[in-house]
């Protein structure tokens, strides 16, 4: 990447959108009502984004590893998502936002499946931003499937195991649409990846912050921009 892209706005934000269970906990509510607050960022973020020209904003909203919490928990997260997609995915469409759902989509209830197809189907011819849910989503399971995939078509013939490339690799992960992450911001004041784009964010600039997610608004996402935008990316050069 040339150094002129130092102060042009990343091209790819990815968010760990983080600490809605200790937002509602500090309010004596319950880890489900922070869940619903968090729902209101992710409208203002995405307006944000799109103002700021951002071209892909991908959000991660459920991990492999959030199966682990409770059973309602789980349940109110997507039944809150079918209810975000049946309010947003008309304004999606007129604002030039595409949508999709990224991860192990098939784990995810029937209801959620549904509501996902239908705004992706409904978006699909949208370009201005492309706004990717990691539902679902691990890279450990991702990067696992990808090989599996890659072996299984060697076994066939497919392919030549000697001549796989990065790229052959990439287009065989649920985000192999996805270019490269320039931008990782984490909410909520822990500093880790969560399994979260292991492949993607090879070079990504990372930042973190304390304020929890259902907190975090415009001047918030600015302020990260902002950071961003003065860091000198080497990529490895001298
Ligand atoms: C992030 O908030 C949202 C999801 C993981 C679904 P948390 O629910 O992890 O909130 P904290 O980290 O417990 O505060
Ligand atoms: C990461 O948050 C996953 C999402 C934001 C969806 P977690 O709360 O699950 O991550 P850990 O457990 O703190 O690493
Ligand atoms: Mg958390």
């Amino acid at each position: 990447m040339p150094d002129s892209q130092e102060h042009s706005p990343p091209q790819h934000v990815a968010i760990i959108m983080d600490g809605n269970g200790r937002w509602a906990e500090a309010r004596g509510r319950s880890r489900s009502e922070g869940h619903l607050a968090g729902a209101e960022p992710v409208r203002t973020i995405l307006k944000a984004a799109h103002r700021q020209k951002v071209r892909y904003l991908t959000l991660y909203a459920f991990s492999t590893e959030n199966w682990a919490r409770s059973k309602e928990e789980v349940e109110n997260l997507f039944s809150l998502l079918v209810r975000y997609l049946d309010s947003e995915t008309a304004e999606l469409l007129t604002s030039g936002v595409r949508l999709r759902g990224v991860g192990d989509t098939g784990r995810l209830p029937e209801a959620t499946r549904a509501a996902l197809a239908q705004a992706e189907e409904l978006t699909a011819g949208n370009t201005e931003l492309t706004l990717s849910l990691a539902l679902s989503y691990g890279s450990r399971a991702e990067l696992t499937q990808a090989a599996r995939n890659l072996a299984q078509e060697a076994q066939k013939g497919l392919i030549d195991p000697s001549a796989v490339t990065e790229e052959d690799f990439a287009r065989r992960l649920w985000t192999g649409i996805l270019p490269e992450v320039d931008l990782l911001i984490r909410t909520g004041g822990d500093q880790r990846i969560s399994n979260f784009l292991l492949w993607h964010l090879a070079y990504a600039e990372l930042y973190f912050t304390d304020t929890l997610w259902p907190d975090f608004g415009e001047e918030d996402f600015l302020l990260a921009l902002n950071d961003f935008q003065g860091r000198r990316r080497r990529f490895g050069r001298a």
